[in-house]
């Protein structure tokens, strides 16, 4: 089926057409970053309002590159949640009501869906099964992913998502909006061991984690020492992250026996993040794999293939335009189901 895809749920507007069988023909992201940097941070009523004004004009444009006419879309995918409501419904109300004026069936997407599947849209896919590690600016999470719709999540964040912390510790040391990269790029530069912050959760069971204590440490050590410490700091910072990360994935294909582990998300640009998975993964008789950059972080080519999967399966929206900031991955099935 070939497939017009929809992504507004945060701060990227971004459109995808993705035929199954002969794979993506078309994808643009627009990201909103500079809107929202003086703000330190999404403001989500912007956010919508950016959406609105440039979904409409980049279908047009992606339509184009796709070389495709309105009248050849079968079929429209949009992200349905989870993500911010008003950001979210932009995207539900004009891929709903798209599809209605052109007659094609139309179905909401689970964001995190589209993450899991994105290394589908490689050449060489991972097969089905693998563990995910998600670890974006909204969500850190482990999840066996058996096929589509079928993920078991092991263990997610309580608090913070380590995107999150990377942005919120990034701007204490007075690193502009976000400030993960910078915040690596600081560390980069500054000396291991100095700075032991606590590694959360390690010394428990279970794969969750909790980030939000991390950044209180780094705050009270940052009022004790001054500026002269932050490249010392965010080294520390990074390395109680990196290795709460490695350790749970480590320990999450051990318990699987999976021998593929998929990171997706923003952080997973983190080059001391990946150097330490590779290491986990060697040792547990596995090894890595990413989507590329532009997959990795949000997109619309994933929405789009994540929902041809269940259109071609014969899912349907209802008429009724729906949106969720909050969709449990649970409560997704296979297609079709
Ligand atoms: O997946 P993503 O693009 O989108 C959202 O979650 O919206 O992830 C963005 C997150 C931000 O928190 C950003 O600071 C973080 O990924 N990030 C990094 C690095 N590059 C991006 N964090 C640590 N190290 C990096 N090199
Ligand atoms: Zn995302």
């Amino acid at each position: 089926m070939r497939v017009l895809g929809l992504e507004t749920s945060c701060d990227e507007t971004a459109v995808a057409v993705y035929e199954g069988g002969r794979g993506l023909l078309g994808h643009r992201v627009y990201t909103q970053t500079d809107l929202h940097e003086v703000w330190g941070g999404v403001v989500p009523e912007l956010a919508s309002r950016d959406h609105v004004r440039r979904l409409l004009p980049m279908i047009r444009a992606t339509l184009a590159d796709a070389g495709i006419g309105a009248g050849e879309v079968e079929g429209i995918a949009y992200t349905a949640g989870p993500g911010l409501i008003g950001a979210l419904l932009v995207g539900a109300a004009v891929g709903r009501s798209l599809a209605y004026a052109w007659g094609v069936p139309a179905l909401g997407v689970h964001h995190l869906e589209g993450h899991l599947l994105a290394p589908r849209l490689e050449p060489e896919p991972p097969p089905f099964p693998y563990l995910a590690l998600l670890v974006s600016g909204g969500h850190t999470m482990l999840v066996d992913v058996e096929g589509v719709g079928r993920y078991r999540v092991l263990g997610e964040s309580l608090d913070d998502a380590a995107g999150e912390a990377f942005d919120k510790t990034a701007k204490l040391l007075g690193l502009p909006y976000p400030g993960g990269a910078k915040l690596a790029r600081l560390a980069a530069g500054g000396r291991p061991g100095v700075y032991d912050f606590p590694r959360p959760m390690l010394d428990r069971p279970g794969f969750d984690f909790s980030f939000s204590g991390l950044k209180t440490a780094a705050l009270l050590a940052l009022k004790a020492a001054g500026p002269a410490a932050h490249a010392d700091l965010a080294r520390g910072f990074e390395e109680a992250i990196v290795e709460t990360l490695a350790v749970k994935a480590g320990r999450a294909l051990a318990a699987t026996g999976r021998e593929v582990l998929v990171v997706a998300g923003g952080v997973g640009a983190n080059e001391r993040l990946r150097a330490r998975l590779a290491e986990v993964a060697a040792r547990a008789g596995a090894r890595t794999a990413y989507p590329r950059a532009e997959f990795c972080t949000d997109n619309a080519a994933m929405i789009a293939l994540a929902g041809e999967a269940r259109l071609a399966a014969g899912e349907r929206a209802p008429l009724a335009v729906i949106a969720r900031a909050r969709w449990p991955l649970t409560e997704l099935g296979p297609p079709g189901g």
